[in-house]
């Protein structure tokens, strides 16, 4: 492998051509975001060791196995994200967030980065969608924090993925539900994975959603939590259900579903899809209710959810899901020679402040070599500039695709000629094909805009 041209394992270059459906796709998920009433939040790329340890959890696979942690040049534990949540927790508090009004509502869109065995829709460098909100205790915030997954992915126009939901309960009844999964896989402990055997003392919870074989179908036969639950988390986690039917949110109970991390309680949920593989979870989230503390904050409800950018992006592709292509080059203004070159820098200087998307020659080619570039680009209109043309400061403005030619002025009416020709041509012919179709008209209305054909 030459470690010049290739990129380290697990990393993704995201190239031109693809880049912007991912802007698409994240204009979605801000406009959602925002119509929810939440803001952005970015946080450091590395935070302190400490920061991590403390909130995902010492006994947690990412915190043991999958940190990229190392020393700064002043002996500093230092560790580049794993997730987003402890980020935010901490900017909470450094900024002492809590103190503007509650519930503090926040998102993110960042990379993250856990070291794991690379496979399809695990990466070593990820990105996330994340929304976090603070200081919200009540049942309404779960349904609400749910809702607004939900609605990213229908507004993507996504099908088929499941919500799974399940309670956790609080740190009182999940011990007591702890002692009795202990007491339950101890009689089974023989047939248990290595690593379930090291959770069983730490984490038992976590036996539940092992993918072994033999240890799942241990776990299928385990005490359940809904029937350690509390009077107060039973009387919550019912209440969450109750919202979730009252918006027509379809999920199935799955008390499967614990989650990797060890901040959460009470709800924990996750939005599955059955076009990922093995990795089939697009988004995973639920309640925190114990971390800001934890975090040395006052005590303060959490609760937040992260969408897998890369995985909703493999499903947007397996469903065949249109996204407007690329806005392409409108007009290529060709020269030859040294002044029709200057002009042509000019026009379409006045042109991109005018956001036409334009270009002109910016290699030294022929006229020639500058035609077969534009007819690369797929630019819907040139203009060659020669010698006559400046002499008569007039040129032939040509719609490649119909041949048609119009004359356009080279002086102080360029721009007016040109919109006119534009917006002619967009009456007649250039609605039909959807060629000049305005990327406002996309990111602006609902689902069906993914369908559209373009
Ligand atoms: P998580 O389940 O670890 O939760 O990750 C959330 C999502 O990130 C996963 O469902 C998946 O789509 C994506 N993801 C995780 N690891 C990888 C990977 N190695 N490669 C590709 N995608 C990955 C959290 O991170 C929590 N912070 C979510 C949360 C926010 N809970 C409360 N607030």
């Amino acid at each position: 492998m030459s470690l010049l041209t290739q990129a380290p394992k697990g990393t993704q270059d995201l190239l031109p051509k693809d880049s912007f459906r991912w802007q698409v796709v994240e204009e979605v998920l801000r406009n959602e975001a925002a119509s929810y009433g939440f803001g952005e939040i970015r946080t450091p790329v590395f935070e302190h060791t400490e920061l991590f340890q403390r909130s995902v959890g010492e006994t947690t696979d990412v915190v043991q196995k999958e940190m990229y942690t190392f020393l700064d040049k002043g002996n500093r534990s230092i560790t580049l994200r794993p997730e987003g949540t402890a980020g935010a927790v901490r900017a909470l508090l450094e900024h002492a967030l809590y103190n503007d009004g509650l519930p503090v509502k926040t998102y993110y869109l960042t990379s993250c980065y856990r070291y794991e065995n690379t496979q399809k829709g695990r990466l070593r460098e990820f990105h996330q969608f994340g929304a976090e909100v603070f200081g919200a205790a009540a049942p309404s915030a779960d349904a609400e924090l749910i809702a607004l997954a939900h609605d990213i992915f229908e507004r993507l126009g996504i099908e088929n993925l499941s919500l799974e939901l399940n309670s956790i309960g609080c740190p009182e009844c999940r011990a007591t539900y702890h002692t009795a999964l202990k007491e339950y896989f101890a009689g089974h402990k023989e047939q248990l994975c290595g690593t379930c055997l090291n959770r069983l003392d730490r984490n038992p919870m976590r036996i539940l959603d092992c993918k072994n074989p033999k240890c799942a179908e241990i776990a299928d036969h385990a005490p359940r939590m809904k029937d350690y639950l509390c009077d107060d988390c039973r009387q919550h986690f019912d209440s969450v259900k109750k919202y979730l039917d009252s918006a027509g949110i379809a999920y199935s109970v799955n008390p499967m579903i614990v989650r990797g991390l060890d901040y959460y309680t009470r709800t924990v949920f996750e939005f599955v899809s059955s076009d990922l593989g093995a990795q089939s979870t697009v988004c995973g989230g639920g309640r925190y209710d114990g971390l800001v503390k934890e975090m040395g904050g006052p005590q303060t409800a959490g609760l937040g959810f992260a969408i897998g950018l890369e995985r909703l992006m493999m499903i947007l592709e397996a469903q065949g899901i249109q996204m407007p292509p690329q806005p392409a080059c409108e007009v290529y203004v060709a020269s030859l020679g040294e002044a029709a070159q200057e002009k042509a820098f000019q026009l379409v200087h006045e042109m991109r402040q005018a956001s036409i998307i334009s270009e002109c020659d910016i290699c030294a080619r022929s006229l020639k070599a500058q035609m077969k570039y534009a007819d690369k680009i797929g630019a819907q209109f040139t203009l060659v500039l020669g010698d006559d043309e400046l002499a008569n400061q007039t040129a032939q403005l040509k719609h490649m695709k119909t041949g048609e030619k119009f004359a356009v002025s080279l002086g102080k009416d360029f721009l007016r000629d040109y919109v006119s020709v534009h917006s002619h041509l967009e009456e007649t012919t250039l609605n039909v094909d959807g060629t000049f179709t305005n990327l406002d008209v996309f990111m602006n209305t609902d689902s069906e805009i993914f369908t559209e054909k373009n």
